[in-house]
C-alpha cells in the first residue's frame, strides 16, 4: 500500500506581518516548513507534493533538499480549493492514501505519523483525520460524532452552533484520505460556508453520506503541542524555545556538559559527543559533529562543522562548513570559513581567517594571518601576519607549502606559488616564485640608517630636539 503526501503552504499568515510567506520563518535554523516535510517523508510518500502560493518561488527554493514537486495555488480559495491543487499533481494510476499536512504545523514528529498511518489501515478507513481533545477547543474546527461514537462531519467555529462550540474534539488538520475517495469528495467541494471557501474538512460529511463503504475514523492523538500551528512572531518565539530547551535536555541526559542552556543554541541534527563541554552564548547551527571532550569556551558560531575528539575552542570561534581535526585549538577571535579542513593537533590563533584552506597535522597559524585557497603540509609554523595573496581582482589561486617549514612573520605569498618541504622563508618575504625544498628565501630590502634624523625633523615642525614641547602640548588638550 503507498502513500502520497500533500503539504498545503500555499497561506500567506497574515498575523505573522511579514512579506515573507509564513512557512519560510525560521524555527530552528531552517524554514518552518523543512520540518513538516522531514515529519511527512517518515510515511516514505512518492510523490510529496508541496501546495505554494504566496512567495511560491522562494518557497520552492527553500525546499529544493527535498524531492518534493510543488503545485501552484493562485488565488487561495481555502483548504480544500489547496488539496485539489495538490492531488493535480499527484498521477491519476495512482492508488493509495494520501497524507494531507500544513506547512505551518512545525512540531509533528515521524512517530506519530507513523502511529496515524498504522491506525488507519488496521480500522481499514478510507478516511482518517487526527484529532485532540482541547480544554480550551478556541476557533478550530469541531469534530461532531453521532450518537454511536462516528465521526459525522467536521464544523468549522465560525458555522458552528453554541452546541457545537462546547465540543473539545476538534479537527488537527492531518488526514489520510483514499486517493479515488479524496478525488470525487474534493469534485463535490462548494464554498456556501460563513468564508466563501472551499473547505477541505468537508470531505468528511461527503465520505460520510456514502455510507460504510467509505469508512471514516477520526485518531485521536494524545499530545497536543504536536499540532500547534504557527500564526503569529510570538508563537514562532516559543515554539524556537520549546525545540531549543528539549535539544539541551537530551544532550545533557548524554553527558554533554552546558554551562547555561538558556543561551545555547544547538540544532537537532547536531551530534554531541558525551564530555563536551559547552559555554556560554554558543551557536551550534545545521549538522554539526563533535567529538569526545570538546570544549568550547563561549561566543561561537558554528555551521556545519566536524570538530574532532578534544579540541578546544577558545572565546569568539566562527567557523562554516569545514574540519577541525582532533585536539585542535582554535581561536581566541578567530573565523574559518567554508572548506577548511585541519588535520589535527593545528593551532588557529586570533585573528586568523582561514578559506579553502588544508592544513596538515601540527600545523599552526597563531597571530593575525589570512590563510586562502592554501594547501599547507604537517608541522610547519604559520609565522604573525602571513598573508596569501590569493585573489587578482578576476580569478582566486592556490598557494602550495609543504612540511615543516618555518614560514617567517608578515609574509606575502603571491599565488599562485608553490613552496617546498623544510623551508625557512625570512620574515617580511614577499614571494613570488617556486621555493625549492630545504631552502632559505628572503626578500628583506635594505636597511638604511639616517644618524640624528630625528631632531631635525622635530627642529622642522618648531619643536624642541627631545619633542617636550609637542608632549606639553598634548597634555593640554
Ligand atoms: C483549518 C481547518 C480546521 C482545523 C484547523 C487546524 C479547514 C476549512 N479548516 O482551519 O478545521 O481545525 O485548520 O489548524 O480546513 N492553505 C492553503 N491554501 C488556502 C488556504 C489555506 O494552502 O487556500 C494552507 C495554509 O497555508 C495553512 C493551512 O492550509 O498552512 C491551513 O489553513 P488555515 O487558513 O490556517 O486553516 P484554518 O482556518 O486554521
Ligand atoms: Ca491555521
Amino acid at each position: 500500500m503507498s502513500v502520497a503526501a500533500i503539504i498545503l503552504a500555499a497561506g500567506k499568515g497574515t498575523r505573522m506581518r511579514s512579506k515573507r510567506a509564513k512557512v519560510l520563518h525560521e524555527l530552528g535554523g531552517e524554514p518552518m516548513i523543512a520540518r513538516a516535510i522531514r515529519a511527512a517523508a517518515a510515511l516514505e510518500p512518492e510523490p510529496i507534493v508541496i501546495v505554494v502560493g504566496h512567495q511560491a518561488r522562494e518557497v520552492e527554493a527553500a525546499v529544493s533538499f527535498s524531492r518534493a514537486r510543488f503545485a501552484l495555488q493562485e488565488p487561495q480559495r481555502g483548504t480544500g480549493d489547496a488539496a485539489r491543487c495538490g492531488l493535480g499533481r499527484i498521477p491519476m494510476g495512482f492508488t493509495g492514501d494520501v497524507l494531507i499536512a500544513y506547512g505551518d504545523m512545525p512540531a509533528i514528529t515521524p512517530a506519530t505519523l507513523r502511529a496515524f498511518l498504522e491506525a488507519h489501515r488496521k480500522r481499514g478507513a478510507k478516511l482518517s483525520l487526527i484529532s485532540i481533545i482541547l480544554d480550551d477547543p478556541a476557533a478550530y474546527g469541531r469534530v461532531i460524532r453521532d450518537g454511536g461514537g462516528k465521526v459525522e462531519k467536521i464544523v468549522e467555529f465560525r458555522d458552528a452552533s453554541p452546541a457545537e462550540r462546547a465540543i473539545k474534539e476538534i479537527n488537527t488538520g492531518f488526514y489520510l484520505v483514499d486517493a479515488a475517495l479524496l478525488r470525487s469528495a474534493l469534485a463535490e467541494l462548494k464554498p456556501g460556508n460563513a468564508q466563501g471557501e472551499y473547505y477541505l474538512t468537508d470531505i468528511v460529511a461527503i465520505a460520510r453520506a456514502r455510507g460504510e463503504s467509505e469508512k471514516v475514523e477520526a485518531w485521536v492523538a494524545t499530545d497536543p503541542a504536536e499540532f500547534a500551528g504557527i500564526n503569529s512572531r510570538e508563537e514562532l518565539a516559543n515554539m524556537e524555545a520549546e525545540i531549543r530547551a528539549a535539544v539541551n535536555r537530551k544532550l545533557m541526559q548524554s553527558g554533554v556538559t552546558l554551562v547555561d542552556p538558556a543561551c545555547t543554541y544547538i540544532s537537532e541534527q547536531a551530534e554531541i559527543a558525551p564530555d563536551c563541554v559547552i559555554g556560554p552564548n554558543v551557536q551550534i547551527i545545521g549538522m554539526c559533529k563533535l567529538g569526545e571532550g570538546v570544549r568550547i569556551d563561549g561566543t561561537a558560531w558554528l555551521s556545519n562543522v566536524t570538530i574532532g575528539p578534544r579540541c578546544h575552542l577558545k572565546l569568539g570561534v566562527r567557523a562554516e562548513d569545514c574540519v577541525i581535526g582532533e585536539e585542535s585549538e582554535i581561536g581566541p577571535f578567530a573565523n574559518l570559513r567554508a572548506g577548511t579542513e585541519l588535520a589535527g593537533h593545528n593551532r588557529i590563533g586570533n585573528f586568523v581567517e582561514t578559506k579553502k584552506a588544508r592544513l596538515g597535522r601540527g600545523t599552526k597559524a597563531s597571530h593575525l594571518s589570512y590563510l586562502g585557497d592554501a594547501t599547507i603540509g604537517a608541522d610547519t609554523n604559520v609565522g604573525c601576519g602571513v598573508i596569501t595573496v590569493n585573489y587578482d581582482g578576476y580569478d582566486k589561486h592556490q598557494t602550495v607549502i609543504g612540511d615543516r617549514c618555518m614560514v617567517g612573520c608578515d609574509t606575502q605569498l603571491v599565488a599562485p606559488v608553490k613552496v617546498g618541504s623544510d623551508v625557512f622563508v625570512a620574515s617580511g618575504t614577499t614571494i613570488v616564485r617556486e621555493v625549492s625544498d630545504g631552502s632559505l628565501v628572503m626578500s628583506h630590502h635594505p636597511q638604511r640608517e639616517k644618524a640624528g634624523w630625528m631632531a631635525a625633523w622635530r627642529k622642522r615642525h618648531g619643536d624642541s630636539p627631545d619633542g617636550s614641547l609637542r608632549r606639553s602640548k598634548d597634555h593640554q588638550d
